[in-house]
């Protein structure tokens, strides 16, 4: 049976280096929950807390409403899926997926059905008798996942299970990997570091930055509204634009270096409560400026562009000279040429604004920890 897990205070130290100071997470009973965060931030960390590979100097994990903190490896029934595969070279498809249950002394009959069961889920059913060396890394991959799933384990815990596969063969693992989890309902913490991958599978996420969970959301409530300027910067591609915060016509807005104004009604009472002339921080994707032929918005010249196929990429100078990305459907109608003078506005409703160190978002519906 699949369960839910839940991080109270959890710390991790290494000696007396504190690499978890103190996390706390709840991962439902089915979900398919992803860490997402820089090198080094403790994504492994956490997961081999899981599977109790490392110890836990605080707080607790728990698999429903039991603690596991000192319950070893063998009694947590948890799969794990390694970066790199971890199967036995000298043993078939069959007999890697096979290996865990012979250790659990079931019958043979019992054995060979639930493994061919399982192959038939993971689509390596015509690679049963053959060996490792003779596979694509996503064949071999399959085979962990399926030696993973085979012992029916309450838990399943995957560490970048594709970083070394090629970008085709990436997505289509991802996608495969995506949807047996869909079908077998087991609860899954997925660690990558790989944004996209991310988005792609995820029910939810938790973004973590030096043991320190950001933001934890749906993909889509990360990627429109995040908490704070790691989490726009690290998700996608945002450009950062210092303004102040200004009463206009009774209104909050935002008053850009050069002028110009735009008003939001979507503040939240933090924003409200600011002083006018805060300084604030305003994060708005390449792909949601828009390029107008009247005088809305910031002035700016094309200073070089790259044609993408379906998108073309400015990098824009304002007149107080930042660069900014831009992305604009190709359209050779048009097109803006180098050293063209351009007006730049952007979708309002799309933009985030942050505070001024960057450390929380002023706009309503942002929740970190949903
Ligand atoms: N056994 C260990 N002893 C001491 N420090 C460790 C040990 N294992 C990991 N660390 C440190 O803990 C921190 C978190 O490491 P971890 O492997 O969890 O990062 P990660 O988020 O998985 O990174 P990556 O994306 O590179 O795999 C790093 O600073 C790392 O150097
Ligand atoms: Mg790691």
């Amino acid at each position: 049976m699949s369960v839910s897990v839940t991080c109270d205070r959890v710390v991790k130290k290494y000696g007396d280096a504190i690499i978890i100071p103190d996390l706390s997470l709840n991962i439902h009973n089915g979900e398919f929950f992803t860490l997402l965060g820089p090198s080094g931030c403790g994504k492994t960390t956490l997961l081999r807390m899981m599977i109790g590979f490392n110890s836990i100097e605080g707080g607790a994990i728990k698999f429903d409403n039991r603690i596991i903190n000192d319950m070893p490896v063998s009694k947590r029934n948890v799969g794990m899926v390694f970066q790199n595969y971890a199967i036995f070279p000298h043993m078939s498809t069959f007999n890697n997926v096979a290996f865990g249950l012979k250790n659990r002394k079931i019958p043979k009959a019992k054995i060979e059905k639930r493994v061919d069961e399982i192959l038939k889920i993971v689509h390596i059913q015509d690679l049963r008798d053959r060996m490792p060396d003779r596979m694509s890394g996503g064949q071999q991959q399959r085979i962990a996942l399926a030696r993973a799933i085979v012992i029916e384990p309450d838990l399943l815990l995957m560490d970048e299970p594709l970083s070394n596969l090629d970008a085709k063969l990436r997505i289509e693992t991802r996608d495969a990997i995506k949807n047996i989890q869909s079908n077998i309902g087991i609860t899954t913490v997925y660690v990558t570091h790989d944004q996209e991958e991310a988005l792609a599978v995820s029910d939810r996420i938790a973004v973590m930055k030096d043991g320190v969970i950001q933001q934890v959301g749906t993909p889509k409530d990360i990627y429109n509204r995040p908490a704070n300027r790691f989490v726009a910067t690290f998700i996608g591609r945002s450009n950062i634009i210092e303004a102040k915060l200004i009463t206009k016509n009774l209104k909050r807005s935002i008053l850009f270096q050069d002028g110009f104004i735009a008003s939001l009604d979507t503040w939240n009472d933090e924003a409200l409560s600011l002083p006018d002339e805060s300084s604030i921080l305003i994060s708005i994707r390449p792909e949601e400026f828009i390029i107008r032929d009247t005088n809305d918005g910031f002035g700016g010249i094309v200073r070089s562009k790259t044609f993408l196929g379906p998108n073309t990429y400015y990098n824009i100078e304002t007149s107080y000279e930042q660069v900014l990305e831009i992305i604009q459907t190709s359209d050779e109608l048009h097109e803006l040429k180098k050293d063209d003078p351009v007006n730049i506005d952007f979708a309002h409703h799309k933009i985030n604004v942050f505070n001024a160190d960057g450390s929380k978002n002023l706009l309503l519906g942002v929740d970190s920890n949903e």
